[in-house]
């Protein structure tokens, strides 16, 4: 789909991204180069997946001109006392000059030699005065932050620090965490929300929801087709990780069809709840059960 949301930076963002966290080098690099001749346009990447180098390679070996594609990367937890040092080194890695987008991976600030012990003298407020600075340098078109619940937001936005509203949040969400509070929050406050594990990650249990298959029945599409529309039409961008050329190209294939608003309530209304990716393994807690 060529549908876009408009950031409060101005700049867009595509509503598909090729989501690449869990994706192995060597598989990643052909992910991107063939999303990209699908269609895709926005690929999200992160320090911490480690695979900024054949992401970089993917976007090169597509031919899909640099300023046509929105790319996503992230200042992963360690290194939020080195914030413009780690953008260059995302840059460098990425083989790019400038990101459209660079998220907080993470409101948790960790010493560089382990990600369990947590800096005593610095946290968040302070990594998004830093990464603030970054604004105006070229080198990040729009800045963000990542798994960031409503307290860390409201702590954030409350600080005199803050000049700049983050332009996305970027938080799991699918049918079995979709977090109204903190969405209905971040849309207040003009912050764009993008899912991540919009299809419930590897093993995901969503594929065998009753609720989901029926209506995918109907619409003659896929449960990944039906998830990744429901998030498109709560007004979010949906990320969708595949390293599998079939499903890249049907993650991408949602032009031309809507899922009705009694179709939109029975999906809200499907009661499982699982996180892929919580908190317990950080040294600190980060959401604050809003939603639950
Ligand atoms: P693969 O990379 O082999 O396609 P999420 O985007 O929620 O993180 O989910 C990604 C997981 O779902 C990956 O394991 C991915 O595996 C798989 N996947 C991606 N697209 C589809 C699809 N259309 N149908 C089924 N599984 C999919």
């Amino acid at each position: 789909t060529t549908k876009s949301y408009k950031l409060n930076t101005g700049y867009s963002i595509p509503a598909i991204g090729l989501g690449t966290w869990q994706s192995q080098p060597g598989g990643v690099e052909k992910a991107v180069e063939e999303a990209l001749r699908a269609g895709y346009r926005h690929i999200d990447t992160a320090f911490a997946y480690g695979n900024e180098k054949e992401v970089g390679q993917g976007i090169r070996a597509s031919g899909v001109p640099r300023e046509e594609i929105f790319l996503t990367t992230k200042l992963n937890n360690t290194d939020h006392k080195r914030v413009a040092e780690a953008l260059e080194d995302s840059l460098r890695n990425l083989g790019v000059d400038y990101v459209d987008l660079y998220l907080m991976h993470w409101p948790s600030s960790t010493t560089p030699d382990d990600m369990k012990k947590h800096y005593d003298d610095w946290d968040f407020v302070d990594t998004w005065r830093e990464m603030q600075k970054l604004a105006g340098t070229g080198k990040v078109r729009s800045l963000g932050v990542s798994n960031f619940g409503i307290k860390n937001l409201e702590r954030l936005l409350n600080d005199p620090s803050c000049k700049i509203v983050p332009a996305v949040n970027q938080i799991e969400l699918h049918p079995a965490n979709p977090s109204p509070k903190l969405v209905a929050y971040c849309n207040s406050k003009g912050i764009h929300c993008s899912g991540y594990s919009p299809l419930g990650s590897s093993n995901s249990p969503l594929y065998s929801n009753e609720t989901l298959k029926s209506i995918a029945e109907a619409k003659k599409r896929t449960v990944a087709q039906v998830l990744l529309m429901w998030g498109l039409q709560k007004g979010w961008s949906v990320l969708p990780k595949s390293v599998n050329v079939d499903r890249i190209h049907a993650n991408f294939d949602l032009d031309g069809w809507r899922l009705t608003d009694e179709e939109m309530a029975k999906i809200d209304a499907i009661p499982d709840r699982f996180k892929v990716c919580g908190d317990s393994w950080l040294p600190i807690k980060v959401f604050f059960g809003d939603d639950e």
